[in-house]
C-alpha cells in the first residue's frame, strides 16, 4: 500500500486541546488507521518570513505544518476562503465579499503549500486534499510535475451552477478541480451539482455516469458521506455520562429535561433562527416553563471576520432576550457557552439530553447530528430534531426533520420531541442508528481511497474529448 499524505488547511495536531470542526474529527481516525503524513497550516501567523515546515511525529503519523504570513492569513484564510468561498458554497451570496487581492492571496498560498509539499512527497504517495481552501492545489502540484494519485474531498455543500457562477473567476477555480483524479462530496446532490457545472459550464465531456475528460486525464466524481465512529462513540458516551463533569451538569438541572445544541459560532448553523424557534416554543407551550433547559455550546470560530462578530452579537442578544423574558430566579431557560468542549464531555452531554437540536441553514454533513444519535441510550433515547438542509438528513431520516427558517415548525418539532412516547423514540433511534452503522467513519476513508487508488492515473483521450 502506498503512503498516504493528507493535506488540509486545518491540521489535527495532537496537542490535547479541544477544537471544534468536522474536518479534523473525520480525518484523524482515518489517518491513524493507515498511518502517513498530515500536512497543512500550523494555526500560527507570522510577521516575518515563514519558518521552514515543522514536523511532529506521533504514533504512525507525521504532522508537517507551515505558518502563514499575516497577508496570507488575511487574504487566503479570512479573505477568499472564508469571506467568499464559505458563504457562496453555503448558498449565501448575500454575504460574499470578493476582492481580486484576496483571490490572488488564495492562489499564492496554494502555491506555497505545493512548494512546501515538494520536500515531503514521494512519487508513489497517494495524496488526499481536503476542503475549499485548497481547490487549486492539484493544479499547482501537476505543474510541478507530480504524477501521483491525487484525490479531493469537500466537507461543505456544493451548490448548483446557478449559484456557483456568481463566484467571480469561477472559470479559473472550479474547472481546475479536474486536475484531481477523484473529487468527493458529502451527498449525491452535491456531486450532481458539480457534474452539472463540469458539463454545462466548463464544457467537459462526460465519459461515464461519474467521469469526465479533463485535458489528457480522467476525473471521477462521487458521493462519500462522512460518518462517525458509531460504536466507539456510543461506548464513549456510556462511559462519559458517569464522569464528574456530566454528573455535575445533570445535578444542576434539578430534574429538568435538557435540550442540547453544539455548533461552531457560524452563520451557517442557524443559531439565531434556532433561538427564535426556542422562544416560539416557550410562547406556544407554556407548560414547559421551568421544566426544560436548553444548553447551547458554541465555540467561537473565525472571530476576525465581521460576519462572525455579527452573528456572535445576534446570538448573545437573543439569549439575553429569552432569559430576560422567560427566566425566573430559579430557572434560566438558555445556557449559552462559548467554550470548546472535549469529545468525551460532548458524548456524555448528548446522552444526557432529551433533544438534540441541529438546525443549520445549510451544512455539508453535520457530524454533531450523527454523534447525538450514536450517543443515545437505545433503551431510552433522546430525539434528534434535524434541519432538512444538513447532509445528515439524507441518512438520519427518522429524525424529526425541520425547515430551520420556519420557527413555528421547529417549535412544534421541539414540543413533539419532548412529548414523544418511549416506543416511538426507540423506533426512530433504531432506524437512525442503523443508518450510522451502514456508513461508519471507518468505511469512509477506505471507500474513497479504494476508488482513488483503483483508478488509472492517465487515460490517453482521443479526438472528440471536448474541453
Ligand atoms: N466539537 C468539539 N468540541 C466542541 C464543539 C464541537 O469537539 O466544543 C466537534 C463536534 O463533536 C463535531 C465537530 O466538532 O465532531 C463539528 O463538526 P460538524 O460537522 O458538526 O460541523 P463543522 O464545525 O465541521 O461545520
Ligand atoms: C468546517 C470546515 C473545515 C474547518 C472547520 C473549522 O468543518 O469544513 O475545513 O477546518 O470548519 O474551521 P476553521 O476555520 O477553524 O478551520
Amino acid at each position: 500500500m502506498s503512503r498516504l499524505v493528507i493535506v488540509s488547511n486545518r491540521v489535527g495536531i495532537p496537542d490535547g486541546s479541544a477544537r471544534a470542526g468536522g474536518l479534523e474529527v473525520a480525518i484523524r481516525p482515518a489517518l491513524k488507521k493507515r498511518g502517513g503524513v498530515w500536512f497543512g497550516w500550523s494555526g500560527k501567523v507570522t510577521d516575518g518570513d515563514p519558518e521552514a515546515a515543522a514536523t511532529v511525529v506521533k504514533d504512525n503519523v507525521s504532522y508537517v505544518t507551515v505558518d502563514l504570513q499575516k497577508d496570507d492569513y488575511e487574504e487566503f484564510y479570512n479573505g477568499f476562503a472564508n469571506r467568499v468561498l464559505w458563504p457562496i458554497l453555503h448558498y449565501r451570496l448575500d454575504l460574499a465579499e470578493f476582492t481580486r487581492r484576496d483571490l490572488g492571496g488564495y492562489f499564492r498560498v496554494n502555491e506555497f503549500f505545493a512548494s512546501n509539499l515538494e520536500a515531503v512527497l514521494r512519487p508513489d504517495d497517494t495524496i488526499w486534499v481536503h476542503d475549499y481552501h485548497l481547490m487549486p492545489l492539484a493544479k499547482a502540484l501537476r505543474e510541478r510535475g507530480h504524477k501521483n494519485k491525487i484525490g479531493f474531498f469537500i466537507h461543505i455543500p456544493f451548490p448548483p451552477p446557478e449559484i456557483l457562477t456568481a463566484l467571480p473567476n469561477h472559470e479559473r477555480l472550479i474547472p481546475a478541480l479536474g486536475n484531481y483524479d477523484l473529487v468527493g462530496f458529502q451527498t449525491v446532490t452535491d456531486a450532481n451539482n458539480f457534474s452539472r457545472y463540469l458539463e454545462d459550464e466548463a464544457g467537459l465531456k462526460r465519459l461515464g455516469t461519474d467521469s469526465f475528460a479533463f485535458e489528457d486525464r480522467v476525473v471521477q466524481v462521487g458521493a462519500f458521506p462522512v460518518g462517525v465512529e458509531t460504536e466507539p462513540f456510543a461506548k464513549l458516551a456510556r462511559r462519559a455520562v458517569d464522569t464528574p463533569f456530566v454528573r455535575d451538569v445533570f445535578t444542576s438541572l434539578s430534574g429538568r429535561a435538557m435540550i442540547i445544541g453544539v455548533d461552531r459560532l457560524d452563520y451557517s448553523k442557524g443559531i439565531p433562527d434556532r433561538m427564535n424557534a426556542f422562544e416560539r416554543f416557550l410562547i406556544n407551550y407554556p407548560d414547559w416553563h421551568g421544566n426544560v433547559t436548553y444548553l447551547q455550546i458554541t465555540p467561537r470560530s473565525r472571530s476576525d471576520i465581521q460576519e462572525y462578530a455579527d452573528i456572535a452579537r445576534q446570538v448573545g442578544e437573543a439569549v439575553g432576550r429569552i432569559n430576560g423574558t422567560f427566566g425566573e430566579a430559579s430557572w434560566t431557560p438558555v445556557r449559552y457557552i462559548n467554550k470548546a468542549h472535549s469529545r468525551t464531555a460532548l458524548a456524555g452531554l448528548y446522552r444526557a439530553s432529551r433533544v438534540g437540536l441541529v438546525t443549520p441553514l445549510r451544512d455539508g454533513m453535520n457530524l454533531v447530528a450523527k454523534e447525538y444519535v450514536a450517543a443515545q441510550d437505545p433503551d431510552d433515547p433522546g430525539v434528534l430534531v434535524l434541519s432538512r438542509f444538513a447532509g445528515a438528513a439524507r441518512e438520519c431520516t427518522a429524525a424529526l426533520l425541520v425547515n430551520p427558517y420556519d420557527h413555528e415548525g421547529v417549535a412544534i418539532a421541539i414540543h413533539r420531541a419532548m412529548s414523544m412516547s418511549l416506543e416511538e423514540r426507540r423506533q426512530r433511534h433504531a432506524v437512525n442508528y442503523r443508518a450510522l452503522m451502514r456508513n461508519d467513519l471507518s468505511q469512509w476513508a477506505e471507500r474513497f481511497l479504494d476508488q482513488l487508488e483503483r483508478q488509472p492515473v492517465e487515460m490517453p483521450l482521443r479526438a472528440g474529448a471536448r474541453r
